[in-house]
């Protein structure tokens, strides 16, 4: 992985964002020996950036971002048009947000062809690695305007938590284009990697990324859903996923049960996925159906916390929560579209107080986190979150709350008090015989 292990390529690379999916690529490029200058419109990152120091949590990308720094093949900049100037291949790294109708925003994506359009190379090949729906492609080019460049898709598959693994040991990559040539420029960049690399025409590229999200909201959607129904027949769901994840065609990743899926992908592309379908004519009832149950999920999860502070549907007013966990996973600062969030919301629409702690939180926080955290008590460890809580919910598997110290729990919250673990991350018998009341998902 490390840039002294790689001949250095004569190709220059723009990247345009500089958040999960834009550092990645443009550190995991450099990595590989391409030379990397990173865009980014906001200028706290760049300074942030450029300070050394990394504005997100993702494990072991601050050592590749700072050994390709040191070897003088990543530069951070302000601007999308100072990243793409001089350069051959361009990595368009923005976000696709959620719009009104449930469609992908692309007005990010719009910008920043306007913004790159006038000052790319000819012959620069620009590259989509945001999740766009099918036709972006096209739409780059339109706002490009220029026949002497080509558009790809290149979408990516890497997840928060283990990004810098995933981009530099994918399962495949994908990469669309009219262009044969083009393609083949853009997968040679991934000459360092051992992995498939699968050239199809853009459209196929495009339906593969949100296809494969659909995929595993669709697997989580399920297991939550089996969950629901082991707790109704007194099953057990750790067993029933093991019988049914060894069989091979099924698989055992992705069927952990859980609060309901969130994050900055699965919500706004399960959405996109049905708006696509629909504005082609197809009506994707089962996708409807995946995002039905993640909201049921939601509602069940309020519904164990309400009858473990031992109150009825709504009726929360005089009750703390202690929230144990805000990201909307382990090993990520991201509280995008987070499960503890939304459930967090209806707690405190129907009266809770909410005292919550995440180990990302901690401190003085950015402000976006301050924004997203608006009306929520963040303290800064585990125990204070309980201290005198009603009822305890456990929202994030981050590792540390499997080791909670259950004694101290139960002093500080209270004997008899409910721990709802979403994450079904203790274990009941222990957590009993501390003197606390267990409501995991899908088991007693
Ligand atoms: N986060 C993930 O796990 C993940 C995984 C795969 C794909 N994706 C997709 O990748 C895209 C980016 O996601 P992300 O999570 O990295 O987003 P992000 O919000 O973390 O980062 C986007 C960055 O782009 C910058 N930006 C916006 N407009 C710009 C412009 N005109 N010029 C320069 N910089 C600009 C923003 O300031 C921000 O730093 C989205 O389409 C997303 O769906 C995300």
């Amino acid at each position: 992985m490390s840039s002294s292990t790689q001949s250095r390529s004569s190709v220059r690379l723009g990247v345009v964002g500089t958040g999960y999916v834009g550092l990645t690529t443009g550190a995991c490029f450099a990595s590989l020996g391409h030379s990397v200058v990173c865009g980014d419109i906001d200028p706290r990152k760049v300074d942030l950036l450029n300070g050394g120091h990394i504005p997100i949590v993702e494990d072991g990308l601050e050592q590749v971002v700072n050994t390709a720094r040191s070897a003088g093949l990543l530069e951070f900049v302000l601007g999308a048009e100072a990243a793409a100037e001089g350069a051959d291949i361009v990595f368009l790294c923005v976000p696709t947000p959620q719009g009104d109708d449930g469609s992908a925003d692309l007005s990010y994506i719009e910008a920043a062809a306007e913004q790159i359009g006038p000052v790319l190379k000819p012959g620069a090949v620009v590259v989509n690695k945001s999740t766009v729906p099918v036709g972006s492609t096209l739409a780059v080019e339109r706002v490009l305007g220029r026949d002497d460049v080509f558009v790809v898709s290149n979408p990516e598959f890497l997840r928060e938590g283990t990004a810098v693994r995933d981009f530099l040991q994918p399962d495949r990559v994908v990469i669309g284009a009219k262009n044969r040539g083009a393609a083949e420029r853009v997968a040679d960049l991934y000459a360092g990697i051992d992995t498939p690399i699968l050239i199809t025409d853009p459209a196929s590229a495009e339906t593969i990324k949100y296809a494969a999200n659909g995929f595993l909201a669709m697997k989580i959607s399920f297991v939550n859903a089996v969950a629901a129904m082991c707790e109704a027949v007194g099953a057990d769901v750790a067993s029933v996923v093991e019988g049914i994840g060894s069989d091979q065609r099924i698989g055992g990743q992705f069927l952990r049960p859980g609060p309901g899926w969130g994050g900055s992908c699965f919500p706004k592309d399960s959405r996109a996925l049905v708006k696509i379908a629909e504005d082609h004519g197809y009506d994707f009832s089962m996708m409807r159906g995946v995002i039905d149950v993640n909201s049921e999920q939601l509602e069940r999860m309020v519904a164990k916390i309400e009858r473990g502070a031992g109150v009825g549907r709504g009726r929360l007013h005089g009750v703390t929560v202690g929230a144990l966990g805000l990201t909307f996973k382990a090993g990520t600062d991201d509280l995008r579209e987070s499960p503890a969030l939304a459930i967090i919301s209806e707690l405190r629409a129907a009266g809770a107080t909410v005292r919550a702690f995440d180990p990302t939180t901690v401190g003085e926080l950015p402000p976006h986190h301050a924004r997203e955290l608006e009306g929520i008590e963040v303290v800064d460890d585990a125990l204070a979150a309980v201290d005198g809580a009603d009822v305890v919910a456990i929202f994030t598997e981050w590792p540390e709350f499997a080791k909670l110290d259950l004694d101290a729990v139960a002093a500080r919250a209270g004997a008899g008090t409910t721990i709802v673990d979403t994450r079904n991350l203790l274990d009941p018998v222990l957590v009993r015989e501390a003197g606390l009341d267990y409501d995991g998902v899908g088991r007693r």
